[in-house]
């Protein structure tokens, strides 16, 4: 797993999108996983950037999201898929539609499941997934105790997980969704490579046991250790439990 440690969120977006401009040069059909959440939003801004300066299209780009939050109404500004349309869709040349999530305003969460997994396993899984993490190490909202080989699946939010997301829903955690549906750990290995962001004190824990603990279901994203084309950008505060990193990170 490579590791960068940026001085600050902007120099961390910067770096994640000459990654994701990369990809698209190569490969201008790509699909790409995409995060929610506060930690991808400097990468988003800088994509939308460089989409109006020219230097990337996604005209022919489709997406994935990586979760969504089950029980809000359908124009809930919350609900990921409203979220990814003001925060990234909506500012890039991507056609409407060619972003997908999962489907958990379908009266059967279960289906929908299987349908989301079923389309991102036709369309040959993501080519490159941004990913966020959790304080209690999350990836998606595949929380601890799960299986490292889960498929997309109906999942339970932690009280963590849920107090931490508060702050998008007015510091109110009742008003925090219990439920989601999230890709599983392996939907999330299949992308051919991930990109994960982490900035803040809050996280470093986390980050700790991501590079430096063993793979275990108690931190899972730990499983990317298994992954041969993962990169973790973080700032200072997100590094700073790690015990073996230098200032210029760890490969
Ligand atoms: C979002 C997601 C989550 C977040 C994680 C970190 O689609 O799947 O794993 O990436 O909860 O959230 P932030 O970035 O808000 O700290």
């Amino acid at each position: 797993m490579e590791l960068v440690i940026c001085d600050t969120p902007e120099e961390i977006a910067s770096l994640a999108a000459d990654r994701i401009e990369a990809l698209i040069q190569a490969k201008p059909n790509a699909v790409l996983g995409t995060a929610t959440g506060s930690s991808p939003l400097p990468l988003y801004d800088e994509l939308a950037r460089r989409c109006d300066e020219g230097r990337i299209s996604f005209a022919g780009v489709t997406g994935f999201m990586l979760d969504e939050y089950v029980g809000l109404e359908e124009k809930h500004p919350e609900r990921y898929a409203n979220f990814m349309e003001t925060n990234l869709r909506s500012r890039i040349d991507m056609p409407k539609g060619a972003l997908q999530g999962p489907d958990a305003l379908n009266v059967d969460p279960q289906a929908a499941c299987r349908e989301y997994e079923e389309k991102m396993a036709q369309a040959g899984y993501c080519d490159l997934q941004i990913l966020g993490i959790g304080s209690d190490g999350h990836i998606g909202f595949n929380e601890p105790g799960g299986s490292l080989q889960s498929r997309t699946h109906l999942g339970v939010l932690t009280e963590q997980t849920r107090s931490d997301n508060a702050r998008f829903f007015n510091d109110d955690i009742d008003a925090v969704p219990t439920h989601c549906i999230t890709q599983g750990l392996y939907t999330i290995m299949q992308a051919r490579q991930l990109l994960l962001i982490a900035t803040g004190e809050n996280k470093a824990k986390a980050i700790a046991q991501l590079i430096e603990g063993p793979i275990s279901a108690a931190w899972p994203a730990t499983i990317m250790q298994m992954h041969p084309e993962a990169v973790v950008f973080v700032d200072p505060a997100a590094a700073s439990l790690l015990e073996h990193a230098g200032p210029e990170g760890w490969k």
